[in-house]
């Protein structure tokens, strides 16, 4: 069997800038002749994608939280092992905007279900599968509020259910990440994300390199 690759997620509180280091990450790791997919949650493949139509429409209170925790771990399941798993096995680096930590912290912490419910959600539909790698962008709940409120007021734009959540939720999730980076530090590196873009993109390849240069994994591409 050929060499696997790794599963990285991006993590934090909206407008952090995730999306855009993705893009940069994947173009590096491509120019070093890694196979990269760039992949979303909720979302990630055909099933995935109409649950997360289902999740982001309608009202605030159309899904309380344990309802959408049952969704996104459908969603999640299907991308899991339609998507994800055969890509690593093939030896394709995943590079995943959001993934479980986002439940733990938005439906956990953020929803208030609490971090042990999301934990066993968690190991009854994916066992212990978590990225090799978890980024958690660090942005004051504050400033997630404004960027949310802004992008709610663009014309044709609107946001969506997740925009409508008060502030307090957006410190409760900020919180909740925290939370996750010291209890599962193993995979997780925080980023500080109020930064340029090229210093969070330094920043970036600086814990991969550490990360992977050990388990060869980085080899002998770069
Ligand atoms: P985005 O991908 O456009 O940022 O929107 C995803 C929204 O869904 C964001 O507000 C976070 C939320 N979300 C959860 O609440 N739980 C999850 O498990 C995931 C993946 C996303």
């Amino acid at each position: 069997m050929g060499v696997k690759g790794q599963f990285i997620a991006f993590e934090g509180c909206e407008g952090s800038g995730k999306t855009t280091q993705i893009k940069l990450l994947t173009k590096i790791l491509v120019s070093k002749g890694f196979d990269v997919l760039a992949t979303r949650e909720p979302g990630g493949s055909p099933g995935g994608e109409d649950v997360r139509t289902l999740l982001k429409q309608g009202h605030e209170n159309r899904w309380d939280g344990l309802s959408e925790a049952l969704l996104l771990y459908a969603a999640r399941h299907d991308h899991v092992e339609k998507i994800i798993k055969p890509a690593i096995d093939k030896g394709t680096w995943v590079l995943c905007d959001r993934f479980s930590d986002s439940s733990f912290a938005y439906q956990g912490f953020g929803r208030g279900l609490g971090l042990q419910t999301l934990e066993k959600l968690h190991t009854l539909v994916l066992g212990d599968f978590f990225p090799d790698l978890t980024f958690i962008f660090d942005i004051p709940p504050q400033e997630t509020y404004e960027r949310v409120l802004r992008r709610r007021s663009r014309p044709g734009q609107g946001g969506d259910r997740f925009d409508d959540m008060e502030m307090a939720f957006h410190q409760r999730v900020y919180e909740g990440y925290h939370v996750i980076a010291q209890k599962y530090a193993h995979r997780c590196a925080v980023i500080q994300a109020t930064v340029s873009i090229e210093a969070i993109q330094e920043n970036i390849v600086g814990v991969l390199e550490k990360k992977f240069s050990d388990s060869g994994a980085l080899k002998p591409h770069v």
